[in-house]
């Protein structure tokens, strides 16, 4: 399927390693050029490398996202090195681990305001060009997941506001969209370090899928990018849970 989005252009955030890294790798196999930013400035320069070394056209910068005038800075200067912004996916999170006062901020600061202030930022860019947006949330979101936790709580404020911009947006031709992934591993991703650390919990949260299996970032960003694309031009506003069968509620 030709997902008719050569030559488009995307902004990615958190896009180093993990689920971020696999959108990007995606969206530049289907000629699509990228901005993308993380904190770790020499994690952004290999990946710039490896991405215009196999031909695209990739701008990177070392941003951190918490920081509201520099990541609005950023998306900014993308706009003008990618000449406009077709496809925005705001990835980035403050993490899970705890309900502490420092956890509800990070989580505020990062997962919601790093939404929010993107859209300030770049809703005149995907006007012009009827743009899509994908906000990543998590099914920690909509089930009970581990314990009462910032990162559960504002992932559900990010599916909230993801799908009433759709209805504010879809006049204009902008489509909004979030995806929510169950639990994906990946080396160096936040799977592996339990593996490691806590074997038990890591095998009783397999038990609990129903494939049987952890997911892979390729898996949520091949469902990122057909969302970002024409080819899912009728859906709009939307929560996409992507988890092999993790969720046990039922939904109508
Ligand atoms: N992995 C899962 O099982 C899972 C499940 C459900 C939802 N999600 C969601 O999927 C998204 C991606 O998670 P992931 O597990 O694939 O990757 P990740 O390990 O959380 O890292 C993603 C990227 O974000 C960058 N990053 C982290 N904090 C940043 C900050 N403050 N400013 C700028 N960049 C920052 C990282 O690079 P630096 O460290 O160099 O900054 C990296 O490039 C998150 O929104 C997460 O909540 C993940």
């Amino acid at each position: 399927m030709d997902l008719k989005i050569n030559g488009k252009k995307a902004i990615v955030t958190g896009a180093t390693r993990g689920i971020g890294r696999r959108i990007v790798n995606q969206l530049v196999e289907e000629g699509v050029s990228v901005a993308l930013c993380a904190r770790d400035a020499d994690a952004v320069n290999e990946t710039i490398s490896d991405l215009t070394a196999n031909g695209a056209t990739a701008f990177g910068a070392a941003v951190d996202v918490s920081d509201g005038d520099a990541y609005r800075a950023w998306l900014n200067q993308a706009v003008e090195q990618l000449g406009g912004c077709d496809m925005f996916v705001p990835n980035v999170s403050g993490g899970g681990g705890g309900g502490s006062e420092e956890n509800w901020r990070a989580n505020l600061e990062i997962d919601l305001l790093g939404a929010v202030r993107g859209i300030e930022e770049l809703t005149t860019s995907l006007q012009a060009s009827k743009g899509a947006v994908v906000f990543i949330s998590s099914t920690a979101a909509v089930e009970t997941f581990v314990m009462p936790q910032s990162y559960n709580a504002m992932k559900t404020a990010l599916i909230t506001y993801g799908e009433q911009l759709a209805q504010a947006l879809g006049p204009s031709g902008v489509r909004v969209n979030i995806v929510s992934p169950g639990s994906i591993y990946f080396e160096g991703g936040s799977w592996h370090r339990i593996e490691q650390d806590r074997p038990e919990v890591f095998k009783s949260i397999q038990d609990g899928i129903a494939m049987g299996r952890y997911g892979t970032p390729e898996e949520v960003a091949d469902v990122v990018v057909f969302l970002l694309s024409p080819r899912a031009s009728w859906v709009t506003g939307k929560n996409i849970i992507i988890d092999g069968g993790q969720v046990k509620g039922m939904r109508f």
